[in-house]
């Protein structure tokens, strides 16, 4: 255990010892990382911290007390329903990130089901096998079982999905795209089921939210995915991935106030004012707010879109090497995200060897791979990432493809 230190020391002393300290970690700057950390070059790296620090020690809690924060977590709020086909009526709100937006989703949906549908007893969350473990942690914490569906062609499937559901499903879930393979789920026939069935359809675009639209202006064939598909009652899109923004900022956003509504926690019954929060944090960074604001108007739709095509670039050129070397891309990803599998080869003992070399990238599992997630810098560098894998996969073969271990977090 260390202890506080007793005198206090000098900052440019204590700054020295945090980058000595940050020597260690993956060279992200570098585009060593394809995971954990979005890259959009040193400019927007200046404005996320430049903006975060005019805004750190404001508190997005006291909307009356910063108006400046009301104002751009409004503005950032009415980007992401511009993109996303919100219609009229449609409301939404920042929050601390992915895991946190799904929650408050889950926590909407949950109490839609008790207060207007009159549900009682226990209730069951249905989602494909391939969405994001915040959904299990929000169930968690609200005592929901947890329905996982099995996958077809590793997309959703939504006869699985109509299977498992009964009359105590309080959501079901399609992701756009999910985390394992980077593929959009089928949210038109997601969409097409909740409709018919009267179910809350919930879309996780926490990591496509703020590409997919960009990549289909681009030129890319994306399918319908957000609100355009009329079953969709509420969706999560990070600014804090593909938004370029500083972490700490998600969005998720409802069809209508009816449904937003039952996300909003009051208590009045302590000995202070009401408290009232949208979200699951009490107070809420202001430089988050500030920060994904500053981002979205330097980049606008250009930026974003010259941002974008250099991301569909690097995995374009990196599919195409991978390919050759003798892998199989799981699928066929349109954004940021992809996957790679080869059965001559433990992937996972080249992902080791890859990590050897500064690459920290993450693998998938069903079938076992490796999968990158990518920024804009991994164009500068996918000739590189191209000899290293070619060279992991010989150094992986000669040393008898040991397994490693494959891990997400913690
Ligand atoms: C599809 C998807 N949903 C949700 C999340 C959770 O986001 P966060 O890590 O910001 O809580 C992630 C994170 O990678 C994700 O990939």
């Amino acid at each position: 255990m260390t202890a506080l230190p007793k005198t206090g020391a000098a900052w440019a002393e204590v700054a020295e010892r945090m980058r000595q300290m940050a020597g260690g970690d993956v060279k992200w700057r570098d585009g060593k990382a394809a995971v954990y950390v979005f890259n959009a070059g040193p400019e927007i790296e200046q404005v996320q911290k430049e903006a975060y620090a005019l805004f750190a020690s404001e508190n997005g809690l006291g909307p009356a007390a910063f108006p400046s924060l009301r104002q751009m977590e409004a503005e950032v709020v009415g980007f992401g329903l511009s993109l996303l086909h919100g219609p009229e009526g449609a409301v939404g709100n920042m929050t601390s990130g992915g895991t946190d937006s799904i929650l408050m989703a889950v926590k909407a949906a949950r109490d839609f089901a008790r207060q207007d549908r009159g549900l009682t007893g226990p209730l069951n969350l249905v989602l494909p096998r391939s969405a994001h473990p915040a959904f299990d942690k929000a169930c968690a914490v609200m005592e929901i079982e947890v329905r996982r569906t099995p996958l077809a062609g590793l997309l959703a499937d939504p006869d699985a999905i109509e299977a498992a559901c009964d009359d105590r499903t309080i959501m079901i879930v399609g992701s756009a795209p999910c985390f394992p393979y980077g593929l959009i789920d089928p949210i038109a026939a997601l969409g097409e089921l909740a409709q018919r069935k009267a179910l809350w359809l919930h879309v996780d675009a926490c990591v496509g939210g703020y590409i997919a639209p960009f990549v289909r202006m681009n030129g890319a064939p994306v399918p319908a995915f957000d609100f355009e598909v009329p079953g969709v009652s509420s969706m999560s899109a990070d600014l804090h991935k593909y938004g370029y923004c500083a972490k700490g900022a998600s969005t998720v956003f409802f069809r209508s106030e009816a449904l937003r509504r039952r996300m909003i926690f009051e208590v009045g019954d302590w000995p202070a004012s009401k408290m009232v929060t949208p979200t699951l944090a009490g107070t809420r960074p202001g430089g988050a707010i500030a920060a994904a604001w500053a981002v979205m108007n330097v980049l606008g739709e250009e930026g974003y879109r010259a941002k974008h095509g250099e991301v569909t670039a690097a995995r374009e050129a990196i599919e195409a090497g991978v390919r050759s070397q003798g892998w199989r891309v799981l699928g066929e990803p349109l954004l940021g995200i992809t996957a790679f599998t080869r059965e001559d080869l433990n992937p996972f003992a080249v992902l080791k060897k890859l990590f050897e070399r500064g690459w920290v990238t993450s693998a998938v599992t069903e079938p076992r791979g490796l999968h990158l997630m990518l920024s804009p810098v991994h164009l500068a560098v996918a000739d590189r990432y191209l000899e290293d894998l070619a060279w992991a996969s010989d150094a992986a073969r000669a040393d008898g493809g040991k397994p490693a271990e494959a891990r997400y977090g913690g």
